[in-house]
């Protein structure tokens, strides 16, 4: 394993729900989680983000508070982190906003993709694409490149898809799950970790290293126990 620390930062709803069962029904906007989240995204030399995230949100996350872009200055980091995209089919289109932030843009995908995408040419020019298996991505090169590439600290932001693959792959250090005071319900809104999921005797275990209570939000911070 290389020496990059992964933190996996989500928010979910008390009943489980990291979106609503309509993923486009806007959502209010919630100053003390976005601030949260800021924190951690800022430790980071990379963000990585599932496709559909980005299809979805059409931008990545930026630090914009003034003490955060000073103490990344300070650690000899970039402004903003890398945000790099996961997506087997490369079906992303290059007109979305992300390809107008002012980041630095990787895409991890496989040759399939770059095979089949009709918008590889134009993505190309907005990102560095990376292939990195024919048709499944392979986890261990993407950590061995990332470190290759000077990356020690990757946070990632979900979705659920992309943590159910980090999580198989063994690569999610920690996590901090954000408890919003609502309830979404619904059968098919997804919960952090999607995938085929577990049997209990095979289910992952977390240790809780430090909770944080700021109003009616509560911020749970777990390490993985390796088994
Ligand atoms: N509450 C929160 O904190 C939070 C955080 C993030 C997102 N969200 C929400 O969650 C929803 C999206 O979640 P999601 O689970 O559908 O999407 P996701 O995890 O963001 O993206 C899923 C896509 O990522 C790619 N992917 C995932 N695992 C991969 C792997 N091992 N190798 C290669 N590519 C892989 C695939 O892209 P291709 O289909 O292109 O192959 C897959 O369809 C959105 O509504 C978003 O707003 C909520």
């Amino acid at each position: 394993m290389t020496a990059i620390q992964t933190t996996l930062v989500l928010g979910m709803t008390a009943d489980g729900k990291i979106t609503a069962e309509d993923p486009k029904a806007p959502r209010d906007p919630d100053p003390i989680d976005y601030a949260h989240l800021e924190h951690e995204v800022s430790q980071a030399d990379l963000i990585l983000v599932g496709a559909g995230t980005i299809r979805a949100e059409g931008g990545t996350f930026t630090i914009r508070d003034p003490e955060l872009l000073a103490g990344r200055n300070v650690r000899g980091q970039s402004p903003q982190p890398i945000t790099c995209v996961v997506t087997r089919s490369l079906e992303i289109s290059p007109d979305l906003p992300f390809f107008q932030q002012d980041v630095e843009r990787w895409i991890f995908t496989t040759g399939n993709g770059l095979k089949h995408s009709s918008s590889v040419a134009s993505l190309q020019k907005r990102a560095d694409l990376i292939d990195l298996g024919d048709t499944e991505l392979d986890w261990d090169r993407a950590y061995t490149l990332m470190a290759e590439r000077g990356i020690r600290k990757v946070v990632a932001v979900g979705g659920g898809s992309l943590s159910a693959a980090l999580l198989q792959a063994g690569r999610i250090d920690d996590w901090w799950l954000t408890i919003w005071p609502i309830i979404f319900g619904g059968t098919t809104a997804p919960s952090p970790v999607e995938g085929k999921g577990y049997l209990p005797a095979n289910a992952p275990h977390l240790e809780l290293i430090e909770t944080r209570v700021i109003g009616s939000e509560v911020f749970l911070h777990y390490r993985t126990l390796r088994k």
